[in-house]
């Protein structure tokens, strides 16, 4: 396939462009509980935290000739290197095969004709690099920090008097653990803005954390953390005088709800934070981190009309360039101790029809390029996939944090109903804003009023032949048409369970050589970056592109890999692309999933047939392996 460029953006000086992905949302209005107002620049964000401040590179001379005199800072610069990230097309690359299963034809759930739509794709993938941060030397600097940061005198009693004691008997290790790394490239600063879940047992159970927190680091395009910066945030109200700043590293100032009285069998914090981009109202990209957690509000009492406070577990929003004053929006009313201390601004997302369940995760988040084209260049909507099996949709709206289904493949599931062993991983990132921001043509490619997203689900498999449970990636490919008016999704492709050739450790961290014992976690979190390379020489064909994934192992580990040409390998998907073949994409006709073709669980089926297969054949492998080492 040759590649077409938009040539009116010009091809020229396009050397490497990068993509950042997009998403956002906001929650807000509760039943009893209006969110809480923003507060753009509350006084304790004014002060210097010593250290570098970096400015966003489309701040004026003018702003920074205001806001220089106000920061007795030692380092001050404004960004001015790259706005991509590093391509790293060059790296030791070794090909990796990716089992794939289609939606060109129906198979009416017949699992015997899953080979009918079976395609295998290569693609080339890098050795994954470690990025764990150093959790001792995090949680001493903790220690070091707390006068001066009134969230870390929240949260620290929770741990404080155990922590000093591992610190002194080295066990932090057993105590602290860490998980499912995302992050985003901010181009206005040029750096990768990473956050990963940090938890805490008392009792040293990594599966079941007191505490969870959300530690935030900044790094250089070539993943080199960057320490002591301060980020200057761009006010979305230009007229704004003061000086919002955020640190790095840090802990996120996050509010959850929580009561010191109550430790046990309590899961506070934000739990599964994944990160994404969206584009706000005055042009800035931001952060919008999703997450779920424990929330207390009022609710109607059963027997009578009394409000009585609730707790749940549900999705938030969490603007990290935002701030509120007081946590009344988790806590169901406003606790005086707390109504002063400044957070992270962080709405619920609701479901616009009944009343709250009890548990609510693993939403996955992606954002519509052509919803905000339509909305004016800005991002209105975040989208969530709710269900993988029997294909769920919502929009939720970033104003009031109300979602709606904008599609159901069934909708006589009832919402309560469990989602089934296909669950979400990472954020999925929008292939029409990918060929749009490299400067290819995407109409080229893509039928009018499509849009299509790629991102990484997890399968989680019960008993399938190694230990107790096992996860694994699988890649997805999810196509959304506008057919009169209306939102039509589905899962185009899916792949069988990825191992990216990745060393995984068991679960106890005791004897990580038992792979099959307890759990085998290899989760995907997050696709930091997909960059495309237009200099790739136009004649050798489709150019080369570049995703980087991160993804946990056992849940102690925060990895990253690079995957090559996963981009070249789905364009030529001809159901979905245009290709230059005779093949037409698909087109749905209606919105009647019965009527059409790959409406259906049909190759999600497949996928976890194969995908328990691949399970099985890892624990024989693992067994053998066990034997052979008996037998020496
Ligand atoms: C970028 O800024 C730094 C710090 O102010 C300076 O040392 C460096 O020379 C600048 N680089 C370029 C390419 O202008
Ligand atoms: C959800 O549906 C209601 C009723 O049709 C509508 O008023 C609301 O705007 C919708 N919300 C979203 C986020 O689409
Ligand atoms: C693989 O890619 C990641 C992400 O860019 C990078 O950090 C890592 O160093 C690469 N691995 C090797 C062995 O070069």
């Amino acid at each position: 396939m040759n590649l077409k460029v938009n040539h009116i953006k010009g091809l020229a000086g396009f050397a490497t462009i990068v993509v950042v992905l997009s998403i956002y949302h906001f929650l807000a209005v509760q039943e009893y509980i209006t969110a809480p107002p923003i507060f753009p620049t509350p006084g304790n964000y004014r002060v210097a935290h010593g250290g570098v401040y970096v400015f966003p590179n489309d701040f004026t001379n003018e702003k920074l000739d205001k806001y220089m005199p106000v920061l007795d800072a030692n380092g001050l610069y404004r960004y001015n290197g790259s706005t991509v990230p590093a391509t790293s097309f060059n790296d030791e690359f070794h090909s990796f095969k990716m089992n794939i299963f289609g939606s060109s034809k129906n198979i009416d759930g017949d699992q015997s004709k899953c080979k009918d739509i079976n395609v295998q794709r290569q693609v080339d993938i890098n050795k994954s690099q470690n990025i764990n941060i150093d959790i001792e030397e995090v949680m001493q600097k903790f220690i070091q920090d707390m006068p001066q940061n009134s969230y870390y005198r929240e949260v620290a009693p929770y741990f404080i008097d155990g922590l000093k004691d591992q610190l002194k008997e080295g066990t932090v290790k057993r105590h602290w653990y860490q998980l499912a790394g995302s992050s985003v490239w901010l181009e206005q600063y040029g750096v990768y803005f990473t956050i990963r879940r940090v938890m805490y047992s008392p009792a040293g159970f990594k599966n079941a954390p007191l505490l969870s927190l959300t530690y935030a680091q900044i790094f250089d395009d070539q993943w080199r953390e960057i320490k002591d910066h301060n980020l200057v945030l761009p006010h979305e109200d230009e007229s704004e005088n003061g000086l919002e700043i955020l640190k790095f590293p840090s802990f996120l100032k996050i509010p959850f709800f929580h009561d010191y009285d109550q430790t046990k069998k309590r899961y506070y914090g934000p739990e599964d934070p994944r990160i994404t981009l969206i584009k706000n109202k005055a042009g800035h990209f931001e952060p919008l981190i999703v997450f779920n957690s424990d929330h207390r509000q009022l609710v109607t009492s059963k027997d009578s009309d009394t409000l009585e406070p609730q707790n749940f577990r549900s999705m938030f929003l969490c603007f990290p360039f935002q701030h509120q004053v007081g946590k009344a929006n988790v806590d169901a009313y406003d606790q005086e101790r707390f109504s002063d201390a400044t957070y992270s601004r962080v709405s619920e997302l609701r479901l616009d029809d009944g009343p709250r369940l009890k548990v609510q995760k693993n939403w996955t988040p992606f954002i519509s390029h052509s919803q905000r084209l339509h909305n004016g260049g800005y991002d209105t909507h975040v989208n969530f996939v709710y269900r993988w099996t029997n294909l769920e949709v919502l929009q939720c709206d970033i104003h009031d944090g109300t979602c709606n289904f904008s599609y159901r493949l069934d909708s006589s599931i009832e919402r309560g109903s469990a989602v089934g062993p296909m669950r979400g991983g990472t954020e999925l990132y929008s292939i029409n804003e990918l060929l749009i921001n490299s400067g290819v043509e995407k109409n080229y490619y893509l039928p009018p009023n499509r849009e299509v997203w790629v991102g990484f689900a997890r399968a989680h498999l019960d008993g399938c032949g190694c230990g107790k449970n096992m996860y694994r990636p699988n890649l997805v490919v999810i196509v959304g048409d506008t057919v009169e008016g209306e939102f039509i999704y589905k899962i185009s492709h899916i792949s069988s369970s990825l191992s990216f050739d990745m060393n995984v450790v068991g679960w106890d961290m005791d004897n990580p050589e038992n792979l099959c014992t307890g759990s085998n976690v290899l989760i995907p979190n997050g696709i930091a970056s997909w960059v495309v390379d237009l200099a790739t020489d136009e004649a050798a064909g489709w150019p080369n592109d570049v995703l980087t994934l991160s993804l946990s192992v056992s849940d102690i580990s925060v990895e990253i890999i690079n995957i090559k040409n996963l981009l070249a390998e789905i364009i030529k998907f001809s159901d979905v692309f245009h290709d230059q073949s005779s093949a037409k994409p698909y087109i749905p006709s209606s919105t009647t999933s019965s009527k059409l073709i790959g409406y259906n669980n049909d190759n999600v089926k497949c996928t976890l047939r194969a995908s328990e297969q691949f399970c099985a054949a890892y624990g024989k492998a693992f067994e053998e392996s066990q034997n052979d080492a008996n037998l020496k």
